[in-house]
């Protein structure tokens, strides 16, 4: 769609928030809100969106980054004041601007493709989306003519009690002809609030003799704002709904789709299981044919088909096929499981590679570990990476068979097929083929 400009409009201090992060920044299924509506509106422009800003101004920058181009609004005067701020970055470059907030990040694509092209296919200056809610949530009243013809948005603070009664709503969301937009924006009056308010654009256009259209949301709770951390849960659970539905029906199965909590970005392949008291948290990947859970969080993470995941922690792993892990294991920063892997009850893995086949069965740790092909990580087995200041490596080559309760002391390597007594405390290098025993471990004669 060529010729759209699009302008979000983030700049409101967010005051019900009560909070120190500027609203937009707050999360909904592990992304900051307003990254979900950068989403939405991603297809539907080669231009990046114009995203208004004041509030939080910095944070916002620093959290959107290059995805949006920036204008500031030194002082929120309101909706119809913002976009205007707007006017210098799109004036002359879009005949059609689509305007809509920060704080709705549940609006899909659809319902904004499907906006833009009922404008394109009307002469007016003006197309909005209207929505009907149960509870009016402070939303403006779609005012009417008798011939159903829009004729105005009154603010619920201003409306008579017969307007309060009026189920259409104003979502906020419009399309505007650009030049129409960018000449009226600065005649908006003053309202009685002191700013100026977009939604009198309606009446101006009406005055003017202008058609306004309006399109009733399809999905009214693609509607729900935030204004305040009760709105932010309702909108975090209908988030997380839809991506368990989408996942469901892309070939996942969920046990308990209510306590399975799934992150925006996470991918899941088919045919794995989902236990209950799951979190797939951040840019995490889960492969195909795994069971993952009960009681178990991955995050950031990227996990193999066929993979076993029981009452687990782990933070950005990469396990690769056929891992079977747990219950209670810990994989941390840098742990990276090859194919075949099984680590048992117990364990905790930090920066280390676990080549294919390797088995650590209990109560183990291993950090800043290279280990080969098909070793035996006896119970216990504990590697010493850290003197107090400094950490350091441990190396166990290829058919190694390190024996229950052994210490590592690191720097230090373990060679090719060599085997270390139960209790022994590694010191010095193993040379390959070679059983050492002891406190510190010497090769057995
Ligand atoms: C607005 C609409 C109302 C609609 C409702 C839907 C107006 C006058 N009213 O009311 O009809 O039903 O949205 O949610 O437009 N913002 C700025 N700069 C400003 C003022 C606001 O960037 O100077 C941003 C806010 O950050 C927010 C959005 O615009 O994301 C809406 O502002 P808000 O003050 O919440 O408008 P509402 O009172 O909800
Ligand atoms: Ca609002």
């Amino acid at each position: 769609m060529s010729g759209l400009g699009v302008v979000i409009l983030a700049a409101g201090q967010g005051t019900r928030m009560k909070s120190k992060l500027p609203k937009v920044l707050h999360v909904i299924a592990g992304r900051p809100m307003v990254l979900h509506v950068l989403d939405a509106v991603a297809g539907l422009v080669d231009s990046k969106p114009v995203l208004v800003i004041g509030h939080g101004a910095e944070a916002v920058q620093l959290a959107v980054g290059d995805a949006a181009t920036y204008v500031v609004q030194e002082q929120q005067l309101g909706t119809g004041h913002a976009v205007l701020e707007a006017r210098p970055a799109l004036q002359g470059r879009a005949d059609t601007v689509l305007v809509l907030y920060g704080d709705m990040p549940l609006l899909s694509p659809d319902t904004l493709r499907s906006l833009v092209e009922a404008h394109g296919a009307h002469t007016g200056p003006i197309t909005m989306l209207t929505c009907t809610h149960e509870n009016a949530m402070g939303f403006g009243r779609i005012l009417r003519n008798v011939q159903g013809g829009v004729v105005g948005i009154v603010e619920e603070a201003q409306a008579t009690p017969q307007q309060l009664a009026i189920k259409e709503l104003n979502s906020g969301v419009y399309c505007f002809n650009g030049e129409w937009l960018w000449e009226h924006l600065p005649r908006l009056p003053l309202s009685p609030k002191g700013e100026y308010y977009l939604t009198d654009l309606i009446q101006m256009a009406v005055a003017e003799g202008h058609a306004v259209e309006a399109s009733i949301v399809h999905e009214p709770l693609e509607t729900l704002g935030i204004n305040d951390r009760v709105h932010l849960a309702r909108v975090e659970s209908v988030m997380r709904q839809r991506i368990r539905e989408r996942l469901m029906r892309a070939g996942v199965t969920m046990m308990d789709p209510g306590s399975t909590y799934i992150d925006a970005l996470v991918q899941v392949g088919q045919d794995t299981i989902i236990y209950p008291n799951t979190h797939l948290q951040g840019k995490t990947s889960i492969g195909a044919d795994c069971q993952i859970g009960p009681n178990t969080i991955v995050r950031d993470s990227s996990v193999g088909d066929r993979c076993h995941l029981l009452a687990a922690v782990i933070e950005e792993a990469v396990i690769e096929n056929g891992v079977s892990i747990g219950p209670f294991a810990h994989l941390r920063k840098g742990a990276h499981l090859a194919d075949g892997v099984h680590m048992g009850n117990f364990g905790e893995i930090k920066n280390s590679y676990l080549g294919p086949g390797v088995r650590m069965g209990h109560f183990s740790y291993l950090g800043d570990a290279q280990v080969g092909p098909e070793v035996n990580i006896g119970a216990g087995t504990i590697t010493c990476n850290f003197d107090g200041a400094e950490k350091f490596k441990t190396v166990i080559e290829e058919g190694a068979f390190i024996g229950s309760d052994t210490m590592l002391v690191a720097p230090v390597k373990v060679g090719a097929r060599s085997r270390t007594g139960a209790g022994s405390v590694v010191t010095h290098d193993v040379p390959p083929d070679t059983t050492v025993v002891g406190v510190p471990a010497r090769p057995r004669k």
